[in-house]
């Protein structure tokens, strides 16, 4: 990697990959508290795509006014094909030069650290804050907008409730989480779900769906939710085993976009506005190329090759209670 002896005065922001409520939060407190350190800000809307095109403005303490308490990102964001080569990279950082942008802090995932990497490694200096519905930052053991996103599945949950348990059915409700299990098992425990299909655990469908449903019922029940995490397969198709081979009725409902949407809770909130200031200290500090997590209780932040290294797993005891609270035993 190459060397950073500038001074950082100039910084910019933006917000990559699929949007997440708290966003707009983080934006916010990198603008306030970039300016009380004495940098100046320059926002950079959709993504790596527009710091390639130059799709740059200034930012000041009022243009963040009213941002706090909305959903999604007012900078917008990309998932950017064109910045994924070496002539990319390059072309980003030229027009960063451009506006005389010294740092870049990055808001978003997995994909937007990794872009931040690449411009890392070509000497332009980056700070990325982990925000994403999925919780799937290996190194962070919290992303920004996780919190809302389980707050509004489980609204949506409940709701589906009501309508299962009236026909006597099986709900089948499929929930965002890219290759990750987090939302769905923590909203699973939260509503009370007798099933929970993830990606890290292998699935034995007569062992862990029909006979859990079937002993639910056998023991008095009348409806069931069932969860799956989009990673682990599909809930069209987990309905329609279920009542052919179960004889159960079982509808199926995609949460989808829905997940990523809403005013972001108090968690949220005051998460991205804590890391974002974390990352203000970083560049204050000349700790560059760092990514910001959340590690034990505490706000921290860690250089970005190492980070992302890092691998996560699902706690096995976590998944191991979910069964516990489950109907399938002691319903
Ligand atoms: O990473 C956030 C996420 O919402 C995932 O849960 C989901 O798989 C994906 O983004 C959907 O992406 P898109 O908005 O491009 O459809």
């Amino acid at each position: 990697m190459k060397q950073q002896h500038q001074t950082i005065r100039n910084i910019g922001v933006l917000t990559s990959g699929g949007d997440a409520p708290g966003m707009n939060a983080a934006i916010r407190a990198v603008v306030r508290g970039g300016i009380h350190d004495g940098f100046h800000v320059y926002g950079i809307r959709r993504g790596f795509h527009g710091l390639w095109r130059g799709d740059i403005d200034d930012l000041n303490g009022q243009s963040v006014s009213e941002r706090l308490q909305r959903g999604g990102t007012f900078l917008m964001t990309a998932r950017s094909a064109t910045f994924n080569s070496p002539e990319g990279v390059q072309k980003a950082i030229e027009m960063a030069k451009v506006f005389n942008i010294d740092a870049i802090v990055t808001i978003g995932g997995d994909g937007t650290f990794r872009g931040a990497r690449d411009l890392a490694r070509q000497g332009m200096p980056v700070i990325g804050i982990p925000a994403t519905i999925d919780n799937d930052i290996a190194c962070s053991d919290y992303t920004i907008g996780y919190d809302t996103a389980l707050n509004t599945a489980m609204e949506a949950i409940d709701k589906l409730r009501d309508t299962a348990m009236s026909h006597e059915r099986c709900s089948v409700i499929e929930v965002m989480g890219r290759k990750a299990g987090y939302l769905a098992l923590n909203v699973g425990i939260a509503c009370g779900a007798e099933v929970i299909v993830i990606p890290e655990v292998e699935l034995n469908f007569e062992r862990d769906v029909i006979k859990v449903i079937l002993q639910g019922r056998n023991s008095g029940k009348h409806h069931y939710i069932v969860i799956v995490a989009e990673g682990a397969g599909s809930a069209s198709e987990m309905a329609q085993k279920i009542e052919s081979v179960a004889g159960i009725e079982a509808r199926a409902t995609i949460l989808g976009h829905l997940q990523r949407g809403g005013s972001p809770t108090n968690r949220d909130r005051t998460m991205a506005s804590m890391m974002a200031l974390q990352a203000i200290e970083c560049l204050r500090e000349g700790r560059l190329n760092r990514i910001i997590a959340y590690k034990n209780g505490s706000i921290l932040d860690l250089d970005i090759e190492e980070a992302l290294k890092a691998e996560k797993t699902i706690d096995a005891a976590e998944i191991a209670r979910a069964g516990i609270l489950s109907a399938r035993r002691n319903f």
